[in-house]
């Protein structure tokens, strides 16, 4: 049995220690909108935040997240408004959408610790999540917004 704390409940998952992250999210606790893509580590499409950063949960094993706090797509923010979200509805992101709830959490966890990001600073963190669909120039366009919309300039 793994106890940690799941978007802000403590859950007891009593799974194999050596699942990945990823499985125990989907198939344990019925959380899906974390999404399988390469299972290796090199798409995005499974990130997560393990206590407030940015992780792949598809290489990341259950027995690792035990007492530490993970959130979701389903748990960043209560009613789905974090300014990320935000950002990507009103700037219409999504093409497919496989690949985005990875590529807002990824820009979730960049906000956090670089609240005002160049371009550089988007494409250097960004980079390591895949999009089939070629999103990328309204991911970095939502990216700035959300990060003007929580209080940062953009323009320095
Ligand atoms: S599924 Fe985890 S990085 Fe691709
Ligand atoms: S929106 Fe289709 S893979 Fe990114």
């Amino acid at each position: 049995m793994i106890e940690f704390e799941l978007n802000g409940r403590q859950v007891s998952v009593d799974a194999d220690p050596n699942t990945p992250l990823l499985w125990a999210l989907r198939d344990e606790v019925g959380l899906t909108g974390t999404k399988f893509g390469c299972g290796i580590g090199a798409c995005g499409a499974c990130t997560v935040h393990i206590d407030g950063s940015a992780a792949r949960s598809c290489i990341t094993y259950l027995s690792d997240v035990e007492g530490l706090k993970v959130t979701t797509i389903e748990g960043l923010d209560e009613n789905g408004n974090h300014p990320v979200q935000e950002a990507w509805r009103n700037l219409r992101v999504p093409q497919c959408g496989y690949c985005q709830s990875g590529q807002i959490m990824q820009a979730a966890s960049l906000l956090k610790d670089t609240p005002n990001p160049s371009d550089e600073d988007i494409d250097a963190v960004m980079t390591g999540n895949l999009c089939r669909c070629m999103t990328y120039s309204r991911i970095r366009q939502a990216v700035r917004t959300a990060a003007t919309s929580m209080g940062a300039s953009n323009n320095d």
